[in-house]
């Protein structure tokens, strides 16, 4: 079947609340789609790689005119690309020339808490480098890095600190799918900002307790932006980078998009759609085909309505390579019948947001879980009023597996690992979660804002041999 339809339910989109802010074109010219570069290691041997990551400031010229003031990592915005493989440690010094604190959190990496996982408790301060080290073992996937000192993740991303993170693995490599960083294999972050007087952004004047958003579509950091196509096939690496805004893409023509993969990694099999919804820190990697247009033709992305990325099609070899009906095995293990159930009950909007009826609290520990077991969490979305919106649950420590929506079958294309689901209003979304490193992890809604404002607890996995280990967590306070 070709999915002509966004799986979620209507009702609950963004635009039906009263602050939405919708997309509009920004009259500036077209410029060519950033393509971030790729972070380069210090040093390497057969089994470890060294590499830092530089928290820094910046200006990027994103309009015609002023430069805008930014941050990036390891460059003026968003960030250079990293790839890490699967199998090998990494050494990665975290370095910080910011004003202020930050965090470096692996949204998507298997990475022990809550100090390597680098969500609010593990600030590095302003010239004071920490090195962090540990192994990515993992299947092949699209992660991410963002800030997440608590509470201004939403101020330090919507600066600019959030960078694209791919882990590669051997299966991964041995598929017919394009990976030629740049060329055929593009990331696609998808952001959204106002530029005020002077093309600067204002976090605070734009500020949302339910979501801050901006008029003007950024991806990758560019705004109109234009992508030479070259080859006959294209792969697309969409991350929801934005604050708040979900995107509901689709294509001139109504291109087919070909999805393999979301937030873990590949799908068990393609699913293919001409809509595809994504929410606040999901990703999703399609492949697009080409053979129907040639040299001079233009296709167009679009959200809802507004264009957002432009393909010019150029000359380019024939490709008659045949995507694999199974991409991966998804193998998540069983749950005890006997487990406990965890439940997480996302409830309200604006500053009346809560979790399971109360707000963070940075030195409580909300719930347990053994390492190693896998348990069912149950994440409600309770009814507001007007329809309610969707949250986006994401936990931090690994990848679930969505088991059903409702009881129903979860959705198509959502059949891999994931990290992040949104949740419809009035909906029970059953995962199963299993955690391979023990820590203190944070799970929350990734609307920035309502993370911030407190939809957020944490849990402490745990290990027989020490069930009540002390972490030393951050008060907020501190900040
Ligand atoms: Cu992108 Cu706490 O996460
Ligand atoms: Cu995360
Ligand atoms: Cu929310």
């Amino acid at each position: 079947p070709i999915y002509d339809k966004y799986f979620f339910n209507e009702s609950a989109y963004d635009y039906h609340d009263g602050g939405y802010v919708p997309l509009e074109v920004y009259d500036s010219p077209a410029v060519p789609l950033n393509i971030p570069a790729l972070l380069k290691p210090d040093r390497e041997t057969d089994t470890d790689v060294w590499m830092t990551v530089h928290a820094q400031p910046g200006e990027t010229q994103i309009l015609p005119g002023e430069k805008t003031k930014t941050w990036g990592y390891n460059q003026s915005l968003l960030g250079q690309t990293i790839v890490f493989r699967s199998g090998k440690t990494y050494h990665v010094t975290l370095k910080n020339s910011l004003p202020e604190l930050t965090t470096f959190h692996w949204h998507g990496l298997d990475v022990p808490g809550p100090f390597i996982d680098g969500g609010c408790h593990a600030p590095i301060y302003p010239g004071q480098p920490k090195e962090i080290t540990f192994k990515v073992d993992q299947p092949a996937a699209t992660t991410w890095l963002h800030a997440h000192p608590c509470p201004l993740t939403g101020w330090d991303v919507w600066h600019g600190l959030a960078a694209m993170v791919y882990v590669k693995d051997a299966h991964e490599d041995s598929l017919p799918l394009p990976r030629n960083y740049g060329v055929d294999d593009i990331p696609v972050v998808l952001q959204d900002r106002r530029f005020h007087e002077d093309n600067q952004w204002n976090y605070d004047a734009d500020y949302d307790p339910d979501g801050t958003a901006g008029p003007t579509a950024l991806i990758n950091g560019t705004v109109n932006p234009v992508f030479d196509v070259t080859t006959q096939k294209l792969r697309l690496r969409f991350l929801d980078g934005a604050n708040r805004r979900e995107w509901r893409l689709h294509l001139s023509d109504d291109l087919i998009m070909t999805q393999i993969a979301s937030d873990g990694g590949l799908l068990p099999e393609p699913v293919k759609l001409t809509k595809l919804m994504i929410t606040c820190a999901e990703r999703a990697e399609v492949i697009l085909d080409f053979k129907d247009y040639k040299a001079g033709d233009q296709v167009v992305l679009y959200s809802d309505d507004t264009p957002i990325l432009t393909f010019n099609i150029k000359d380019f070899a024939p490709d008659n390579t045949v995507l694999p009906d199974q991409l991966a095995e998804i193998t998540y293990p069983d749950v005890d019948p006997n487990a406990n159930i965890h439940q997480v009950v996302l409830a309200g909007t604006d500053e009346e947001i809560t979790i399971n009826g109360r707000k963070f609290g940075m030195m409580r520990i909300d719930d347990r879980q053994q390492l190693g077991v896998t348990e069912y969490w149950d994440i409600t979305n309770t009814n507001d009023c007007c329809g309610g919106m969707l949250h986006p649950y994401h936990m931090h420590g690994g990848s679930f597996q969505i088991v059903s929506r409702n009881g129903q079958a979860p959705y198509p294309n959502e059949m891999g690992y994931k990290d992040t689901v949104s949740v419809n209003p009035g909906e029970t979304v059953r995962i199963k979660m299993r955690f391979n490193y023990a820590g203190v992890f944070m799970y929350h809604c990734h609307i920035i804002e309502h993370e911030d404002g407190g939809m957020m607890a944490q849990m402490q996995v745990w290990t027989p041999d020490d069930p009540h280990k002390k972490y030393d967590l951050m008060e907020m306070d501190t900040l």
